[in-house]
């Protein structure tokens, strides 16, 4: 029995800027980290013999691995991390603790599958690409999604602003002015795989008009890079979310609670703001100017907010780009 070292794993939650739901049909979506918000977890060693163990500590749920179904997503991810790393299950306990909220959009799922393989790996001495971690991640994210576009698993393995493109490789792009965003949680449950589902249908009763929908979506996405790698006019940016939440409304994924928060926070001096991620319930985002947080959060808050999340992103540093 070999003296294995704890080890951790970490993935920060994310919020989609632009282009959410358009990216499952091949246009692009810009998506960027929320460091702020952290899945953890950790492994430890465990008496010889007793197999594996998941703790979540949120959901109070304890489980041996062998006794773990099959579509479990949190074994579904430790037995494919394994397989991956070839290894033979380890006697350990994995415990996982997250600050993200689930089933509102910001990446809980996804950044506890991330922060699994990675503790993991690391328990096992072993370091994995991210564009590998992704990958893996990207397996359980279609159990629980069914037809995800890998935006999610991509932005939160990279941990870096990126302008995706499904089935290409993923352009991570330089920030070039200070973003403040306030997001803000409806406190209704959102669920990918309904709202995702929803859109096909309505795709497959009116291709032409979806299609159209998904166009105008991609031109805002790349109008958007555009003016945030070149520190452009944040008013102009604003404009374009709200473009781009005007063309969800249109695909019937926004909803009454969602509604109410993008008004108030327009209301509230904010820049633009449009619903995030799959819709129906969830998030929204809002840009706001520069000592604007505090006010359009309250105003939020006071239209019945579950929670609001203050981020800025901060500018690449010069050298780097690409
Ligand atoms: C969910 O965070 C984003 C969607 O575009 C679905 C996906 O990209 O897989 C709604």
């Amino acid at each position: 029995m070999g003296m294995t070292q704890p080890a951790t794993g970490t993935a920060p939650g994310k919020v989609i800027l632009f282009g959410e739901h358009a990216v499952v049909y091949g246009r692009p979506a810009i998506a960027v980290p929320l460091p702020q918000l952290q899945a953890r977890v950790t492994v430890k060693p465990a008496e010889s013999g007793r197999g594996m163990t998941l703790v979540a500590q949120d959901l109070d749920r304890v489980v041996p691995l062998h006794q773990a179904r099959e579509d479990d997503p949190l074994a579904a991810m430790v037995r494919l991390t394994l397989a991956h790393l070839d290894a033979a299950v380890p006697d350990a306990t994995l415990t996982i603790q997250s600050t993200i909220p689930i089933a509102s959009g910001l990446g809980s799922g996804t950044a506890v599958s991330t922060a699994i393989v990675r503790a993991l790996a690391a328990y096992l001495g072993r370091e994995l690409a991210p564009q590998t971690v992704s990958r893996l991640v990207f397996q359980v994210e279609k159990l629980h999604h069914g037809t995800p576009s890998g935006v999610d698993n991509t932005v939160v393995a990279y941990g870096a602003p990126v302008f995706f493109v499904k089935g290409k490789s993923p352009e991570m792009f330089a920030v070039g002015t200070e973003l403040h965003l306030i997001i803000g949680d409806s406190g209704t449950a959102s669920s990918t795989r309904l709202a995702v589902a929803d859109v096909r249908r309505g795709w497959e009763r009116a291709p032409d008009q979806y299609e159209r929908i998904f166009d105008g979506i991609a031109t805002i996405v790349v109008a958007a890079r555009s003016l945030i790698e070149a520190g452009g006019s944040m008013a102009r940016l604003g404009t374009l979310m709200n473009e781009n939440h005007a063309l969800l409304v249109e695909l019937g994924v926004s909803s009454t609670e969602l509604e109410r928060l993008v008004s108030a926070a327009r209301n509230a001096s904010a820049l633009g703001a449009k619903l995030s991620g799959a819709g129906r319930g969830g998030n929204m985002v809002a840009l706001v100017k520069p000592g604007h947080s505090g006010h359009v959060a309250e105003a939020l808050l006071g239209v019945g907010a579950a929670r609001v999340v203050q981020a800025v992103l901060l500018p690449s540093p010069k050298e780097r780009g690409s």
